[in-house]
């Protein structure tokens, strides 16, 4: 099928656009009150994700009111996790947690294989879904955590402000975590990889926890588990490339060796300059980035201003994909992002002469 609007795959590789593509992490969310409509239709958050057709509906709800050049997968990084048996569930207003958690060494050895095509048949079957409903519209971005990202999770059963426990897991048991990540790593290609071939275009892998590690242990204990998910993932599909993009929250004093991941995008969050970015990478890879989310609580005129400038900062050239530096609140007011993506479009079009 070809595809009616291919900005974001041409961005993402380098390649030449009209305008600079934009979407945004978490588009389909809460802000959005059909959102929270077909949330409460669902029941919660988890029968959301289990539901593919109304995991379609979701990823299709931004869509229905912007001009978005991608659609993302609507399903959470923790249903990996979630077919280990760990019991994932979301109570109200506390973010995720599991019932089982990861805390020996023990704990580890006996975590299952996770066999994709039983336990996660519900995030195929809503790749499949969505690109039916998208119809050659715009391409799918598929998605996971990073090993590092899931195992703080498994690690400390939910959330956490400090990561105490999975840092001390990892600094008093390296061997154990090692082997977690290994199994994580295993899982995630399988994933990403039933993902592409069910149809996702594009796979983003979120390491959202990344950036809380000292550099040695950002390279040895998240970094290379990333690197060796991208080589074994399917390089393309439909005869297209499938390109990767690997975003590190508060990664930004990593960026050459992220590059040097086989990725072909780097997220970057809104603490770096993606000017900045740009003349440390050169154009190696693309930059995906990087307005702070919290512009769109601002006036229309200086979430304009903003877009300009980061837009003015990357520069003339391909190689930019626009998004927030990391996901859209839900209390930002809907109007404003129809402004956020208008902007981008406009503003960019003389940096693509
Ligand atoms: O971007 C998209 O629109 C796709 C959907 C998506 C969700 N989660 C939906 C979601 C994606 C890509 C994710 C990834 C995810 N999930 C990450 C990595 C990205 C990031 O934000 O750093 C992480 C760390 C998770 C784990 C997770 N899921 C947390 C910490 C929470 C609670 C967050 C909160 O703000 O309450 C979730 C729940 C979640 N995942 C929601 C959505 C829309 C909100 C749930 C609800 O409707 O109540």
């Amino acid at each position: 099928m070809t595809l009616r609007n291919d900005r974001l795959l041409k961005a993402l590789l380098g390649e030449q656009v009209d305008v600079t593509p934009v979407w945004m992490m978490r588009q389909a969310g809460r802000y959005l009150p059909e959102y929270r409509n077909t949330r409460k239709q669902a029941g919660d958050f988890l029968s959301l994700c289990k539901s593919p057709q109304l995991a379609c509906e979701v990823t299709m709800q931004p869509l229905r009111r912007y001009p978005f050049d991608a659609a993302i997968l609507f399903s959470d990084i923790l249903t990996i996790p979630d077919a280990m048996g760990q019991g994932l569930y979301f109570s109200e207003g506390e973010g995720p947690k599991f019932r089982n958690v990861i805390r020996t060494a023990a704990d580890v050895e006996q975590l299952p294989e996770v066999n994709i095509a039983d336990e996660l048949s519900y995030v195929t079957d809503a790749v499949s879904v969505i690109r039916k409903e998208l119809n050659g519209s715009v391409p799918l971005i598929g998605f996971s955590g990073s090993p590092w990202t899931l195992a703080t999770y498994m690690i400390e059963g939910g959330g956490s402000k400090d990561f105490r426990i999975a840092k001390q897991f990892m600094y008093d048991n390296p061997e154990a975590m090692h082997l977690l990540l290994d199994k994580l790593a295993s899982a995630v290609t399988d994933y990403l990889n039933a993902q592409i071939l069910a149809g996702a275009q594009a796979v983003q892998i979120f390491d959202t926890w990344g950036g809380i590690l000292s550099s040695r242990a950002y390279q040895n204990f998240s970094l290379v588990y990333m690197n060796k998910i991208i080589t074994n993932l399917k390089k393309e599909n439909e005869g297209r490339q499938v390109p990767v993009i690997l975003f590190t929250k508060n990664g930004g004093q990593w960026l050459e060796s992220i590059a040097d991941s086989g990725c072909q995008a780097v997220g970057l969050d809104w603490t770096t300059e993606i000017g900045d970015a740009r003349s440390r990478i050169g154009d190696r890879v693309a930059l995906q980035g990087n307005m702070d989310p919290s512009i769109l609580y601002a006036s229309p005129a200086v979430i304009r201003e903003e877009v300009a400038t980061i837009l003015q900062s990357f520069g003339q050239g391909n190689g930019h994909v626009f998004n927030l530096g990391h996901g859209i609140t839900p209390e930002v007011n809907p109007d404003n992002v129809a402004h956020f993506v208008e902007a981008v479009h406009e503003l960019s079009q003389p940096y693509h002469n």
